[in-house]
């Protein structure tokens, strides 16, 4: 095997986002760009001679290629073991969760999450630290420096590896050990679950149904709730991964996942309906004829989670990101914990969970998780769910509104504008930053703004400052409207508009009309309509 150096040049645009390095997958598969960033990483890390990773991806389309070369840049950087998920699968809460075990230095993940997969979709690679958590800033500003100044990167020629049984190999010097993607993740939710109370739940006739959208999960969630659970066959749904997601949009999501949420709200409906999304790392939660907003799933499961063996001994705190609306804010409260408002994405988490400050952490964008790795997951959230119904032993509906009664309800919506023309995008929020020292004590849809700011976190543990996180407005009366720009798309600029309105007493408004003063709102202050000339959102979540 011969180890060669292939002269390349800077690439344009490979700065790693809110979460990897995310592109059109046949900008990836062009000339060099894969081994560019792959190299840069390399690179940005120090080098990784003698260091052990992991590696697996979502199986969409060009995982399993990018993998080969993956694995003989490894090689022929010196790289001493790459655990691989069997057939180069690994969803991303199992790829932390092998780095921590497994005392990796790190991991790279093939996953452009829910974005959808295929020649003409989008694919990405996410490289991820010793601690399991995606690289913090200071690491992906390293990486990106070093795709700036590459100048050439070394890959090994080989034939292909045989990703396809379980067992040890080797590539050139370097050890390869592929792995059954399933099993040690399933040995970590047996520690942190009661699976036989879940089992008895499952035995007395509770239904359910999970939709794995065509993605990573679906191997990981025909093992868990079927095999080891008892949930009925056919319970999972959609389990085969496909390299393009049989061509839909692995986001679950009320619009995403239609079928399910019409199955939940139809007269068919079983007593949980879960949905994950293309890495699994996402949940969506409903029961019988109610959708759980990500906000109000980290709450409840917030407020519940010592019911769950895992957490039997309570949290030590929470932590949202700062979009997400603040109904666990309260429960943090009720419970005495701190609870953290950070930036969106989850690398923000990990350094709490590290120190030990919070074991509970949630995304509005059906990201749910704690400290059991340091990435969001799926599957996780839809099992502490499940443990917790099993004790408490209500229905979703009754638990969610028993939750309710207790703190309040934080009506709560996301509209998303898609592909903007980016400076379309930059304008507005540009206008809209101008303004906001002139906003507070003015009125918006009939609502007296309280505060106007650009969220910007200080990190307590490490002391590090991440500026320009989202402008935020708060009304009297506990309304907020939060505007971003998203930083995964692939296609110009996506705006994000955060809307929540609290009611301690109005428990079961229409969300929409809950929020409809805030809706105003949000369009009067940033003139989203004048700046976009669109009428409305693409997405409402
Ligand atoms: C989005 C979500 C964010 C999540 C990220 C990765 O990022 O909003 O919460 O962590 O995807 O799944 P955004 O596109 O908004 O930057
Ligand atoms: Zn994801």
């Amino acid at each position: 095997m011969t180890m060669l150096t292939i002269q390349t040049q800077p690439i344009e645009g490979q700065k790693p986002g809110t979460s990897g390095l995310r592109k059109k997958t046949n900008v990836f598969m062009g000339p060099h760009y894969l081994e560019n960033f792959v190299q840069a990483i390399w690179d940005g890390i120090g080098g990784i001679a003698g260091k052990t990773f992991v590696l697996g991806g979502d199986g969409r389309y060009f995982n399993d290629r990018a993998a080969q070369v993956i694995l003989r840049m490894a090689a022929a950087s010196g790289a001493a073991k790459v655990i691989v998920g069997q057939g180069a699968l690994l969803s991303t809460p199992a790829a932390s969760h092998l780095i921590r075990s497994r005392g990796a230095d790190g991991g790279i993940i093939l996953s452009a999450s829910h974005n959808p997969g295929g020649p003409d979709e989008d694919f990405g690679v996410k490289y991820n630290t010793a601690n399991g958590g995606p690289a913090p800033e200071d690491v992906t500003a390293q990486i990106f420096k070093a795709t700036e100044a590459i100048k050439s990167y070394r890959i090994l020629e080989a034939q292909d590896v045989d990703l396809s049984r379980a067992g040890a190999t080797k590539l050139g010097e370097m050890q390869i050990e592929v792995v059954d993607p399933v099993a040690d993740y399933q040995a970590l939710m047996q520690q942190l679950f009661d699976f036989g109370a879940i089992r008895a739940l499952l035995a007395r006739g509770f239904s359910l149904r999970f939709d794995a959208m065509h993605a990573v999960t679906g191997p990981y969630a025909k093992a868990i709730l079927e095999d080891a659970l008892g949930a009925a066959r056919g319970s999972v749904i959609n389990a085969v991964p496909s390299p393009d997601f049989g061509g839909f949009h692995p986001d679950p999501n009320p619009v995403w996942a239609k079928p399910l949420v019409d199955l939940m709200m139809g007269p068919e409906a079983p007593d949980f309906g879960a949905a994950s999304d293309g890495d699994g790392d996402r949940n969506m939660v409903l029961g019988r004829g109610i959708y759980v907003t990500p906000s109000d799933s980290l709450a409840v499961l917030a407020a519940n989670a010592h019911l769950a063996p895992g957490y039997s001994g309570g949290l030590k705190g929470v932590a949202r990101s700062m979009p997400t609306s603040k109904a666990v804010d309260r429960v943090a409260e009720a419970l005495g914990i701190p609870c953290y408002e950070t930036p969106t994405g989850w690398k923000f988490f990990g350094n709490l969970l590290d120190a030990g400050r919070a074991t509970l952490c949630g995304e509005e964008s059906a990201g749910t998780g704690s400290d059991h790795v340091r990435e969001k997951d799926g599957l996780w959230a839809v099992l502490l769910w499940l443990n917790i119904l099993a004790v408490w032993g209500g229905s979703v509906r009754d638990l969610m509104q028993a939750h309710w009664q207790q703190y309040g309800r934080n009506y709560y919506s996301r509209h998303d504008y898609e592909a903007l023309p980016a400076e379309q995008a930059e304008g507005m929020m540009a206008e809209l930053k101008a303004r906001l020292s002139d906003l507070p004590g003015t009125q918006a849809g009939g609502l007296v703004i309280e505060s106007a700011d650009e969220f910007a976190y200080d990190d307590p543990v490490d002391g590090s400052r991440s500026e320009g996180q989202g402008v935020r407005i708060g009304f009297e009366g506990g309304g907020r409207i939060v505007f971003r720009l998203s930083g995964t798309g692939t296609v110009g600029a996506t705006l994000r508009v955060y809307l929540e309105q609290v009611d301690a007493k109005n428990l079961d408004l229409d969300p929409a009309q809950a929020l409809a003063p805030v809706i105003r709102a949000a369009d009067e202050i940033a003139g989203i309509a004048r700046h976009t000339g669109r009428s409305g959102p693409d997405v409402t979540t």
